[in-house]
């Protein structure tokens, strides 16, 4: 992550307002949507179920066949016939049972599938302020536990629900007909058998939310923790026993939880059995007495008994499926709730290509180089703050957002930026830290957009680009060089999933890495990362400047490592670096001296403003702040402030001048605040910023 938050917070049990959150209204409508495409296979399903329900009933009518029109009478023939009719029902019936645990497996799977891959996508799109405000492991936890619960609702209501109503309602018909007296009776103990799901849904409900709300904040504390540089700051400042008691805190919470879930669980079982056996007595006590009266047939009480304990398992379910699909709809709400975040940067409908990539593509591919398709970068009066929390719209998801005291906007963090990087040509961001480097190269590649004024590239504003032509355009090795937990080779093609292995090592020698990765012993295909072989930071460095050859953008953005490099390793990225930024358009933030003098422009930054621009002589001749940061910081990279002086050497291969290169019309260039700082003289090497006004 690139500009994340600071140390990592530790959460306090916040639970409360996430547990007492309702499921917002509309929500079931929302659902009908991921259904439809499973309307076939959900028709199929409910015909399947129509069919079992049938069985269900018919069997205990053969039974009543049997007794009373083959046992009493004493008929062999029908007696063996209709159990051999039962027994192929009975067959027909489990074979049926199995393709819809099929069917409706296919059905869920499909939605879970469907769900993941639009969350996944939808997160993806989400501006980078998003990832620095969400937490990683909640937002994991949102993606996989919601979606599989959400899930749940639309199985159980299709294999479940509709099911089991088919089945109450066609074994009570059925007994209605064969006896009403006794079903009456039965009808009446029937409502019992709803109370206990009514009584416990609700509690479950918010149990669940909870439960699920402390799984995810664990997730996250896990997440935090265990990830290497998590793990090296909580060995080096953590406080083990106190994050320890956090920890058994909530998982506590979410044991108790679990043994009052299956309390309740357990009682909505024993409670329904109950019922069930006080009624199979009530049914026998009742019938017993008719069919001694003579008023019902023995076979007829056999059946009816049977077709009462058909009535427990739908009923069963029935009162659980409503809890189960409360807990599903709260599912649901989540996920939505992540669905609805709107992204901040979106690409608008006309959006266009980046003329350099319409070039390209109209030749069939560029230049290796990229040397044809450079474009300028220009800025015009641009301002901008970081979006605030409000302003990502994680309202809604307050739940796996870090917490931070609401304070309004973010202040200001770039005022009146205004300069053109010429193309094919290499311009320095310096200035102290904090001065807003990162966050001028951050708007480039459209990560942000500005709050007043334009970010051109070739001429045109970014925010009439499409974001595809952009990433292909703007090339970025960040300050922390991040690679992915996986093979050099994936991390390399990552950025051209074409590359062949020539393609590799040549892009890996010319950022001269190839010779490290060749000592190694599983060389491209070693493991880095988390738990892979470490690269120091310069290795690091190397490899994501091979990515970026390998990716050859024709805009490079280079957030220079701060850490100190020996003059040995300071050398070779040194001469990786010319080769990568030969004639491509690049904005280097640089920190080390050698990396500055061999840029065609350097812009000094401060406070949000460009103070100073030039080349390096006559930026030390002002005497401004640049002199100052030279004197200060950049000689302690190379303590020989005379070599420095020296004429550089002629920058291989910077092919042409771009268009753009005029000065930059804004104002907004106020005095550099160093003493003794005249009107910066115009250098040979080309147009120097707009003179400072007065
Ligand atoms: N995601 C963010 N949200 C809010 N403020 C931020 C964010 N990222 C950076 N800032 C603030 O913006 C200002 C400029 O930060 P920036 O990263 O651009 O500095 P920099 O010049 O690159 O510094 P350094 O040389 O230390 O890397 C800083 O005050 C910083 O606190
Ligand atoms: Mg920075």
């Amino acid at each position: 992550m690139i500009g994340g938050p600071g140390p990592v917070m530790i959460r306090g049990m916040g639970g409360e307002e996430v547990t007492r959150q309702r499921v917002r209204p509309g929500t079931f409508r929302r659902i009908l949507p991921y259904v439809r495409p499973y309307r076939g296979l959900a028709i199929l399903l409910l015909t399947i179920t129509v069919l079992g329900a049938g069985i269900t009933v018919a069997i205990p009518l053969l039974f009543k066949v049997i007794i009373d029109d083959g046992v009493i009478p004493r008929d062999t023939a029908v007696v063996v016939w209709v159990a051999a009719a039962a027994a192929v029902l009975a067959l027909v019936d489990a074979a049926g049972k199995l393709a819809a645990a099929r069917l409706s497996g296919r059905i869920g799977e499909g939605l879970i599938y469907d769900l993941r891959t639009e969350v996944f996508r939808h997160v993806q799109r989400q501006p980078l302020a998003f990832f620095t405000r969400a937490q990683t492991g909640a937002l994991v936890s949102r993606l996989n536990t919601d979606v599989i619960q959400a899930q749940q609702a639309v199985t159980s209501l299709l294999s479940m629900a509709v099911p089991s109503v088919l089945t109450l309602l066609l074994v009570l018909g059925t007994m209605f007909y064969l006896s009403w007296p006794i079903t009456l009776v039965a009808v009446l103990v029937l409502p019992l058998f709803l109370l206990p799901g009514r009584l416990v849904g609700r509690p479950l409900q918010r149990l669940t939310r909870e439960s699920m709300h402390q799984d995810a904040e664990m997730g996250s504390l896990m997440h935090e923790r265990f990830n290497v540089t998590g793990a090296l700051l909580a060995k080096l400042y953590g406080r083990p026993d106190e994050e320890a008691d956090l920890f058994a805190r909530r998982a506590a919470r979410v044991r108790d939880i679990g043994v009052v879930t299956s309390v309740y669980a357990e009682l909505m079982l024993i409670s329904v059995m109950l019922l069930a056996s006080l009624a199979t007595a009530l049914v026998y006590g009742l019938g017993g007495a008719l069919v001694i009266d003579g008023a019902v047939q023995i076979g007829t009480l056999v059946a009816m008994a049977t077709l009462l304990t058909r009535l427990f398992a739908p009923l069963n379910q029935l009162s659980s499926v409503q809890a189960d699909a409360m807990t599903a709809l709260v599912s649901f709400d989540r996920v939505f709730e992540v669905l609805d975040l709107k992204p901040l940067i979106a690409e608008r409908p006309d959006a266009r290509p980046v003329a350099a990539v319409r070039v390209a593509e109209a030749n069939g591919g560029g230049d290796a180089d990229g040397a044809v398709a450079a474009p300028d970068i220009r800025f015009e009066g641009v301002a901008f703050r970081y979006p605030s929390a409000a302003e990502v719209s994680l309202a809604s998801l307050e739940s796996i957002a870090l917490p931070s005291p609401e304070r309004g906007e973010n202040p200001p963090v770039l005022r009146d930026v205004t300069f053109t990087a010429p193309a094919g040509r290499m311009t320095a961001l310096v200035g102290p830290s904090g001065a807003g480097k990162t966050t001028i190269t951050h708007l480039v590649p459209r990560l942000y957009d500005v709050e007043a004024g334009t970010v051109r590239i070739g001429g045109d504003d970014v925010r009439e680009l499409t974001l595809d032509s952009l990433r292909e355009t703007v090339g970025m090795v960040t300050q922390d060089a991040h690679l992915y937990h996986d093979t050099l080779r994936a991390n390399l093609l990552y950025a051209r999933p074409d590359a062949t292995e020539d393609d590799m090592r040549e892009a890996c020698e010319a950022a001269r890495i190839w010779d490290v990765i060749a000592a190694l012993p599983e060389g491209l295909d070693t493991v880095v990362g988390e738990r892979g072989y470490r690269l120091s930071g310069g290795e690091k460095q190397r490899v994501a400047l091979a990515r970026l050859l390998l990716k050859a953008p024709p805009v490079v953005v280079l957030d220079e490592a701060t850490a100190h490099l020996d003059s040995e390793s300071e050398a070779q990225v040194q001469r990786a670096l010319r080769t990568a930024l030969r004639g491509r358009t690049s904005l280097v933030i640089a920190h080390r001296l050698s990396t500055i003098r061999e840029a065609d422009r350097i812009l000094v930054v401060d406070g949000g403003r460009i103070i100073e621009s030039g080349v390096h002589e006559e930026l030390l001749d002002a005497g401004g702040l640049y002199a100052e940061l030279c004197r200060t910081q950049f000689a302690a990279a190379r303590p020989d402030p005379e070599r420095d002086r020296l004429p550089e050497p002629a920058v291989a291969g910077a092919p042409h001048p771009g268009p753009g290169m005029g000065p930059p019309p804004g104002p907004g260039m106020g005095p550099p605040p160093g003493p003794g700082m005249g009107p910066p003289p115009m250098g040979p090497r080309g147009p120097m910023g707009p003179p400072p006004r007065g």
